[in-house]
């Protein structure tokens, strides 16, 4: 039986980083609300000028080398992305010219947090099916750019950076075991970004109006992302076969620490396998997941053999999971 290994992966993070005291600042808000409802205690912010693709190529190159690889021997290229580069072309093709890929296709997929998640799924399917021998998974946003500094309910939750993992086939017993996706386009006003798209172009009109930054209805939004991203993570244990007391680590999206310990807590895992980092990157969508399995991977955290669990949920509403065993 073929599966999609991951074996190799890398992160990037900008350099410049913005504390909650540091916004406190210059937004109506205080450390002690940010870190109680949130977790974050800071965020990383690019600089003028640098877009997702200047975050996604490094982490990429990242994870080729940790791969043993180099980017002629990529095939796909699958850039996951709320905040591409441009409306067109894809932002994998500008990281596909970056890093040299020359032999490599190249595409964005857009499904928010869970971006990273629908972005690996469509490697495993490409793999499985024997179409593509090593596809190169980039999740990579560059947030802070499209928030307001007066819309604090949404200014104080996200960050910049990237992620990338690259997956070949195996026909040895790990890699991806299973994968889990959902969405209800029902929710998705929720949480979005109405201006800048093909409904609400960029116009003096549009960009005066409030749906020029981050929209979100923060409580109805919590209520449904605990559901939606406790049943994910069960689902992927349920129909993995492995027992909880065997998954080494779960990976959540990284969005809040409320969230994610709900899900931990209703899986049944001890919150010390939990792998958290949002209190240092803050929300950053759909590099949340490949940067922290990056981290976790290099301090050793994951060994051949640990079984990872890995669940997302974002706008759209869209949520998925999958067991990884390494
Ligand atoms: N600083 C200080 N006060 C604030 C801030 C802030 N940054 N933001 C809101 N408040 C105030 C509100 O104005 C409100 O004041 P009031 O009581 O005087 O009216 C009070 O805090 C409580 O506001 P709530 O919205 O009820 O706060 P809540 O406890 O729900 O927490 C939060 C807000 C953290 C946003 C929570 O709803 C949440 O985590 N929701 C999910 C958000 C999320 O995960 N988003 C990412 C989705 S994934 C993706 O795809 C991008």
């Amino acid at each position: 039986m073929i599966r999609t290994r991951i074996i190799g992966t890398g992160s990037y993070l900008p350099e410049k980083v913005l504390t909650n005291q540091d916004l406190e600042k210059f937004v109506d808000t205080t450390d002690e609300w940010i870190r109680q409802r949130t977790g974050i205690r800071q965020r990383h912010c690019a600089r003028d000028g640098q877009g997702s693709s200047d975050m996604g190529a490094p982490a990429a190159l990242a994870a080729i080398e940790n791969a043993g690889l180099t980017p002629m021997d990529i095939d796909l290229i699958v850039c996951c992305t709320t905040t591409p580069d441009h409306m067109f072309p894809a932002t994998g093709c500008m990281i596909q010219d970056m890093i040299g890929a020359k032999n490599a296709g190249a595409m964005d997929v857009n499904a928010a947090c869970s971006g990273f998640m629908y972005g690996l799924t469509t490697a495993d399917a490409f793999i499985r099916s024997g179409s593509f021998k090593t596809i190169l998974v980039i999740g990579t946003e560059r947030v802070v750019n499209v928030l307001r500094w007066d819309k604090r309910d949404t200014a104080v939750l996200f960050g910049d950076g990237a992620g990338a993992v690259v997956v070949q086939a195996t026909e040895e017993d790990r890699g991806v075991l299973n994968m889990h996706l959902g969405a209800d386009g029902a929710f998705g006003d929720l949480l979005m970004l109405e201006v800048g798209g093909s409904k609400y172009p960029v116009t003096a009109e549009n960009l005066d109006s409030d749906g020029r930054a981050f929209s979100m209805k923060g409580q109805d939004l919590f209520k449904k992302a605990v559901v939606v991203f406790c049943d994910v993570a069960r689902q992927a244990v349920e129909t993995s076969g492995i027992s909880v007391d065997d998954i080494d680590l779960f990976v959540p999206h990284q969005a809040n620490t409320r969230i994610i310990f709900a899900a931990s807590d209703r899986v049944g895992l001890p919150r010390e396998k939990v792998y958290i980092n949002v209190d240092k990157v803050g929300n950053t969508t759909a590099a949340s997941i490949p940067i922290a399995l990056d981290e976790a991977n290099r301090a050793g955290l994951i060994k051949p053999g640990s079984n990872i669990l890995l669940a997302s949920f974002g706008a759209g509403l869209t949520w998925a999971s999958a067991m990884v065993r390494w």
